[in-house]
């Protein structure tokens, strides 16, 4: 059924994706948290008017959805945008989402593929938050109606400058990542009993090895700041983890981290993730982000030690 995009129109509803760039004020009509990325977003490839759909009744917008990709790609990677008109009563905002998100998934994603997973951000007490409750499970319904289950929910975390720097504890030596091999070969034993849900997931349908280099070659070697960031700690000479500091398209990261199993338990995550965040305030980066799940409780401990805050949490929902 993908293909050319197409316009519902029923019961004076009508569903369309937006014509271009110009349509960026309706599409803004509705507020979220990454209205102010779309515009630069558009420019550089990682949204298209053809993946940023509306629902409107006589031009008013009732709902929106868009997907985001990397530059250069294709294929939408994420579908990060769904937001309904919240004034709308929970049932008829729920049918108009589900009409809306069908319509552009059977125009934008092939058939017989995988449509990429759901992230939304919420206010870090959302649950607390009548109105930030209703938006999260409005929006989580329709798309459970849709086929798509809760994955996992997630801390994002800031490191804001002029926080103080963890201090070197000197247990440990860091040298830099010679090439992929050596980071993979870290990362495949960094796997074992991992809390991280994506991982996990992963795990049920590919071998360790399989799971590190799709994380690798999806994610790490997109990233355009150097690679002598990244660090590999050592006791004795033998690895005990690593960290990625890096720089994606919207801030300073730390993309990953991790303690190698024969060496956990011992507070090494601080030492390692200390070091990363040393690395980026040398660069003097306004602020890190950093995300972890929820039920990794032991790395969300070990950022909120390291002065990160939680500013927001992601409600991240898959059709696999
Ligand atoms: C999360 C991780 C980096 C923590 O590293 P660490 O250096 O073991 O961290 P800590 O020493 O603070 O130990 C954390 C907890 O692990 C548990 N632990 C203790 N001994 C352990 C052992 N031998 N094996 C596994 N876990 C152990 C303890 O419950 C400890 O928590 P507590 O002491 O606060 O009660 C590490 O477990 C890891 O690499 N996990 C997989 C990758 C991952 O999740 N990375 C983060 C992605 S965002």
């Amino acid at each position: 059924m993908a293909g050319s995009p197409q316009v519902t129109t029923a019961s004076d509803l009508t569903i369309r994706p937006l014509t271009d760039a110009a349509e960026l004020e309706l599409f803004n009509g509705l507020d979220y948290v990454l209205n102010d990325e779309f515009a630069d977003d558009l420019a550089q490839g990682r949204r298209r008017p053809s993946w940023m759909w509306v629902a409107q009744r006589s031009g008013r917008l009732l709902a929106r959805a868009a997907w985001w990709t990397t530059s250069g790609s294709d294929e939408p990677k994420l579908f990060d945008i769904f937001d309904v008109d919240d004034t709308l009563d929970a049932a008829e905002a729920t049918q108009i989402g589900v009409r809306l998100v069908t319509t552009a998934l059977d125009a934008i994603i092939p058939d017989g593929t995988e449509p990429p997973e759901y992230l939304h951000f919420a206010p870090p007490d959302w649950r607390d938050n009548a109105a930030s409750h209703r938006a999260v499970t409005v929006r989580m319904a329709a798309l459970e109606t849709l086929g798509a289950r809760p994955l996992v929910e997630r801390l994002r975390l800031e490191w804001r400058r002029g926080t103080p720097l963890p201090t070197p504890q000197g247990r440990l030596t860091f040298g830099s990542v010679t090439d992929r091999e050596e980071l993979i070969d870290l990362m495949v034993p960094v796997l074992d009993n991992t809390l991280d849900a994506h991982s996990r997931a992963d795990l049920e349908t590919m071998s360790p090895r399989e799971a590190a280099a799709k994380q690798f070659d999806e994610e790490f070697a997109g990233f355009s700041s150097p690679r002598d960031w990244w660090r590999v700690a050592s006791l004795d000479g033998e690895p005990v983890g690593f960290v990625i500091p890096a720089r994606n398209t919207y801030n300073a990261v730390i993309a990953y981290i991790g303690v190698l199993p024969n060496f956990r338990g011992h507070g090494y995550v601080d030492d390692v993730l200390g070091e990363g965040v040393r690395i980026l305030a040398a660069e003097d980066v306004p602020r890190i982000r950093a995300s972890t799940d929820v039920p990794n409780v032991p790395m969300a401990k070990a950022f909120h030690r390291a002065g990160f805050v939680t500013f927001e949490r992601t409600i991240n929902m898959t059709w696999s």
